[in-house]
């Protein structure tokens, strides 16, 4: 099946997923949907120093929004924030110094924050793919704890802020690679079997379009999605993917058309027009699954991976968060 599920994806990605997709769908792109002023507003962008999290914020900071880069590097963040404030000409421009591997920071960082700040988008872009079981500081598989708890506890943590704004937004950068993975439950560390980088990171990407559902049917004061930015020449793919990339670089999506439905999931009202908890591409939902893939997942195992991060984001929550 595996087999299977990885040939139908490649063909699937060579047709939609590269450049020349992207220009295809974007034939069908209403232009109307990106002209918006956003001044007033506030978007934190996580990974937001390179790559598709760069082009967004540049793209959102051009239509006033504020923007806060929330990064895990003082010298690549502040880079960034230059190379934003000089191009959009828009000053409101912040750096957050923040892993998005380590669930305690993050805590820290979203409950200050939000003392001191409003919020009205939170794009969850910062991501990995490991391809060597590593552990974090605190023990837990590196990709898991970038890719998908902290994401959980970022959005968790942020969620009551989110909750006080109107047209609140949480987008979620997933990847079309979650197509070829079924919700795992039972080893969400990867502690059993041969370590495959590239099917973890698979794995972490589906964990983030449930929880999304999840999120969604919890949270309806707030507009979730997650989605696929296509196949684009980021510093992600060329260092973790480099066989891909050798073979791909010619026909990889440029960083702005992989930010593409980012920016417009996060400022579009034609966005919020579709209902909250899907999963987009080139601004369209799609299916989260491939055909005949068998890739569907219980009830009870969404409730398990529900129930498995919130045990762990509450150890690593302070005193005043604990349920
Ligand atoms: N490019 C693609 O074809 C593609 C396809 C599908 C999905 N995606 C997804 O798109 C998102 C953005 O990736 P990209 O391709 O634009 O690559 P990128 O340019 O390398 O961006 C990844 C960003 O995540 C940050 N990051 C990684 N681990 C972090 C941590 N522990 N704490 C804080 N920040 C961290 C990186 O920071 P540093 O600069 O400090 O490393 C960087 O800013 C990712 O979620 C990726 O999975 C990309």
């Amino acid at each position: 099946m595996s087999l299977y599920r990885n040939t139908v994806w490649f063909l699937k990605g060579l047709r939609e997923y590269t450049k020349g997709g992207y220009e295809a769908a974007a034939k069908h792109f209403a232009a109307e949907d990106l002209q918006v002023d956003v001044t007033g507003r506030s978007y934190m962008i996580t990974g937001a120093n390179s790559g598709i999290g760069k082009a967004a914020a540049m793209a959102i900071a051009r239509k006033g929004g504020t923007i806060h880069l929330v990064c895990r590097n003082k010298e690549r963040a502040e880079e960034a924030q230059k190379e934003i404030i000089a191009s959009s000409g828009n000053p409101n421009i912040s750096v957050h110094l923040l892993d998005m591997s380590n669930p305690k920071e993050i805590w820290e960082f979203a409950e200050k924050f939000k003392a001191e700040n409003p919020l009205h988008v939170l794009v969850n872009n910062a991501g990995c793919m490991v391809n060597s079981r590593e552990l974090t500081g605190d023990g837990i598989e590196k990709n898991f704890a970038t890719n998908v708890l902290g994401t959980y506890v970022l959005t968790k943590a942020l969620l009551p802020a989110l909750e006080k704004e109107d047209d609140a937004r949480v987008v979620t950068v997933s990847s079309g690679g979650m197509l070829v993975q079924k919700l795992d439950v039972s080893d969400l560390q990867f502690e059993k079997g041969t370590f495959d980088g590239t099917m973890v990171y698979a794995q972490n990407k589906r964990q983030q379009v449930i929880l999304t559902e999840q999120w969604a049917a919890q949270h309806p004061k707030v507009h979730f999605s997650v989605m696929h930015p296509g196949w684009a020449d980021t510093p992600a793919v060329r260092l973790s993917m480099p066989d891909f990339y050798e073979k791909m670089k010619n026909r990889l999506r440029t960083e702005e058309q992989g930010a593409d439905t980012v920016v417009w999931l996060a400022v579009s009202p034609a966005a919020t027009r579709h209902e909250s908890g899907l999963f987009f591409q080139d601004r369209k939902p799609v299916s989260t699954h491939l055909p005949l893939a068998s890739t569907h997942s219980s009830t009870g195992d969404e409730e398990k991976l529900l129930q498995a991060l919130q045990e762990m984001s509450q150890k690593f929550a302070p005193t005043s968060c604990k349920l």
